[in-house]
């Protein structure tokens, strides 16, 4: 056999270099490369003589396949995230920074599952069975028949899954710790962390258990995050959270069985996860209603409206440059906001630091928010506190106007319930709630609502 050329491999995102470089042109990370052998893994041999498949019609499969078949673990936040429970024989990938709580999440999803009579096993590579044990213990868990298991070789694991009856659920916790004989390179690097998650989904594919596999997102490159086996596996959710904060979200970011757009929503307590049912009122808890600029953003996540306080800071800049910070929201959305804010209502800004949060650690991907920023904006730059009672929702595009935006009637119920008696949102909003039209503010344009707000 030819001697195999080595190959440099980004343990970020996978990308391949034929020689080592500082910087990754994948994913523009730093000091992310790492020499890999590329033989290492590959491990069909010679000799394998090829099988014959046939293909079939799709026609000829209607009326066999129904619905994916679910486990659901009862954990209704968790249950939401996934599309309504694991899907047998399918693998997730639950990513998240070391120490956010993803090995407290699967603990309680394995000891729901236990008590429902599932065969859940629980594989650990990183912390010993007793460890393990004084967790469950703590979740009130340990009671119940979830395996234990402290291995971190592939096939060692795979001979202990083989062992007894079938298992319903795996979790291996996690992939940087799995290492297998075949493939050549140190364990925690992309070749080692590939091939034992390719064994593991083999595995799931073959007896229709599922497989949970644990990834912790790695920031300095030295061992292969969750990004690398994304493609790999049927569904991503990531759990996210500021350590500052006591909530945590799991976000699905890929489901081959199910919505993309959901979200679970928990809080980390000294007895584990506690779900919350309603986000909002976690969100809203800490509200000052007086102080300007503040702005309630009345926004959705997948099917669930959330409400959340956007808050800006406005202030005369005693520095050259005027500095823009913004926590939980995007940075060059700020900008366009402030472009149109000084282009078409002669809000001058050129001379203030912007400062943006939104509360609670909370991150907003909607485009809908631009009304409640530029309203807190315009608020804290004037002086003056808005209404308590007022939810804010609407796009604001490059020429000033304001855009409807989807769910409007979703948006406004769940104001409604938490006692938010007004709203201000697009004109010419479609499915606002029947017989309700004349009681919102209607904006056509940016400058419309910077007059309504200064007044
Ligand atoms: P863990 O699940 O070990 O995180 P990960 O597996 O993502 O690395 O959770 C670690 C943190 O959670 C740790 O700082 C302690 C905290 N925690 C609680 O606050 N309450 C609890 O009941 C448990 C089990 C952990
Ligand atoms: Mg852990």
């Amino acid at each position: 056999m030819a001697k195999a050329r080595t190959q440099f491999v980004c343990q970020n995102c996978g990308t391949v270099h034929t020689r080592w470089a500082g910087k990754c042109d994948g994913c523009g990370e730093w000091n992310t490369i790492v020499e890999e052998d590329p033989m290492g893994g590959i491990g069909a041999g010679p000799g394998k003589v090829p099988k014959k498949g046939r293909p079939v019609t799709l026609t000829s499969l209607s009326g066999e396949i129904e619905e994916a078949p679910r486990i659901p673990t009862g954990m209704a936040e968790l249950d939401r995230a996934t599309g309504g429970g694991f899907v047998r024989g399918s693998a997730v990938l639950i990513g998240g920074d070391p120490g956010i709580g993803k090995s407290t999440l699967l603990m309680q999803a394995a000891a729901a599952l236990s008590r429902k009579g599932q065969r859940v096993i629980y594989v650990s590579g990183e912390e010993a069975v007793a460890q393990v044990r004084l967790r469950a213990q703590r979740l009130h868990a340990a009671e119940t028949d979830v395996l234990l298991a402290a291995e971190t070789n592939v096939e060692d694991i795979l001979a202990t899954l083989a062992e007894g009856k079938r298992p319903d659920l795996v979790i291996i916790d996690s992939i940087q710790t799995l290492w297998s004989d075949t493939a050549d390179s140190a364990p925690g690097t992309v070749t080692q962390v590939r091939t034992g998650v390719q064994a593991m989904i083999r595995f799931a594919k073959q007896t229709g258990a599922t497989m949970v596999l644990v990834g912790h997102v790695t920031k300095d490159g030295q061992i292969a995050g969750p990004r690398v086996v994304e493609h790999m596996v049927d569904a991503v959710l990531y759990f996210e959270g500021d350590r500052g904060h006591h909530y945590r979200i799991l976000r699905t970011v890929k489901n081959r069985f199910g919505p993309t757009d959901e979200i679970g929503v928990f809080e980390m307590s000294d007895r584990g996860l506690r779900e919350v049912a309603n986000p909002s009122e976690l969100f809203l808890g800490e509200r000052n209603e007086k102080a300007p600029g503040a702005a309630v953003f009345a926004g959705m996540e997948g099917t669930r409206p959330v409400l959340v306080e956007v808050q800006a800071l406005v202030a005369q800049t005693s520095l050259g440059t005027p500095r823009r910070a913004v926590v939980g929201w995007d940075s060059s959305r700020l900008s366009m906001i402030l472009a149109v804010l000084e282009a078409h209502c002669g809000v001058r800004l050129g001379s203030h630091d912007v400062y943006l949060n939104v509360a609670g650690g909370y991150r907003i991907s909607e485009p809908a928010a631009d009304m409640a920023v530029a309203s807190a904006l315009v608020s804290s730059l004037a002086g003056l506190a808005l209404p308590a009672d007022c939810v804010y929702f609407g796009e604001v595009s490059l020429s000033g106007a304001v855009r409807p935006v989807a769910h409007t009637a979703q948006r406004l119920k769940e104001a409604e319930k938490l006692g938010f008696a007004r709203a201000v949102l697009p004109s010419a909003s479609p499915d606002l709630p029947k017989g309700t039209a004349g009681r919102w503010s209607e904006i056509e344009s940016l400058p419309d609502l910077v007059a309504r707000i200064a007044g």
